[in-house]
């Protein structure tokens, strides 16, 4: 089957495809149907960060940046759903096309830029999602907003996703927003992490319970 769906879905272009899969799974998810696609998958549990995930295979954030179809994914057998990266505000990310395949890699180039529908948008996916298992919310900056003033979108969507998110990862890792990357060195790092952590702090008194940070970043 996922050799007819691949010839299928390469016929269209990278973005239409991930689009209409996303979709699909979504759809699959709603009628409760994906858990027939796929074998129940093993059980091999592990506790990272306090957290205890059923499987360590977990789906990666980007591919469902706004909350779509989480429980499409959840019924996949994935050991966790990581959702994202959101943003304070939508934005249409850069222009198309943006994604590009290297069959010959079995790889493709991601030049999408944090398209997202915003993250109050994501909230209410999140809301009517059946799923209960390990849930990671992605954040990011918005493009637009100065690299200086970067912790404050952090913040924004943190204070925003707390409630929600079994884990929350803070996103500098990405080569496609301008600037984001020089938060992942040197005393912008620190003092992200030390904004982050006050607020984290300040976040588990009010809702009573401690949500661990992930940070991002990228291979260099
Ligand atoms: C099309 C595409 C979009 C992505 N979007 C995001 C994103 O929004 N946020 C993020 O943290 N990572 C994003 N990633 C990175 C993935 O989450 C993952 O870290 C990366 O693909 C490396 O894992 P892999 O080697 O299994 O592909 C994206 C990757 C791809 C291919």
């Amino acid at each position: 089957m996922y050799t007819l769906a691949r010839q299928l879905l390469f016929k269209l272009s990278p973005e239409t495809s991930h689009d209409l899969s996303l979709d699909l799974i979504g759809a699959g998810g709603r009628l409760g149907l994906n858990g027939l696609l796929c074998k129940a998958p093993a059980k091999m549990p592990v506790n990272v960060m306090g957290l205890d995930f059923p499987n360590p295979v977990g789906l990666a954030a980007g591919l469902d940046k706004n909350g779509a179809a989480i429980d499409g994914f959840a019924q996949l057998g994935f050991g966790f759903v990581e959702i994202g990266t959101i943003t304070p505000r939508p934005q249409p990310g850069n222009p198309k096309p943006r994604l590009f395949r290297l069959p010959e890699a079995e790889a493709i180039i991601n030049r999408m830029g944090f398209n997202n529908l915003g993250v109050d948008h994501l909230l209410a996916r999140v809301a009517a999602a059946k799923y209960k298992g390990v849930l990671g919310i992605n954040i990011g900056k918005n493009f637009d907003t100065p690299v200086e003033r970067a912790v404050d979108d952090y913040l924004i969507c943190l204070d925003k996703v707390y409630a929600h998110a079994s884990y929350v990862t803070v996103n500098v890792s990405s080569p496609n927003t301008p600037g984001l990357r020089s938060l992942q060195f040197g005393d912008s790092l620190k003092q992200l992490l030390a904004d982050l952590a006050t607020r984290r702090a300040e976040l588990a008194l009010r809702h009573g319970r401690h949500v661990p940070l992930a940070i991002k970043i990228a291979r260099t």
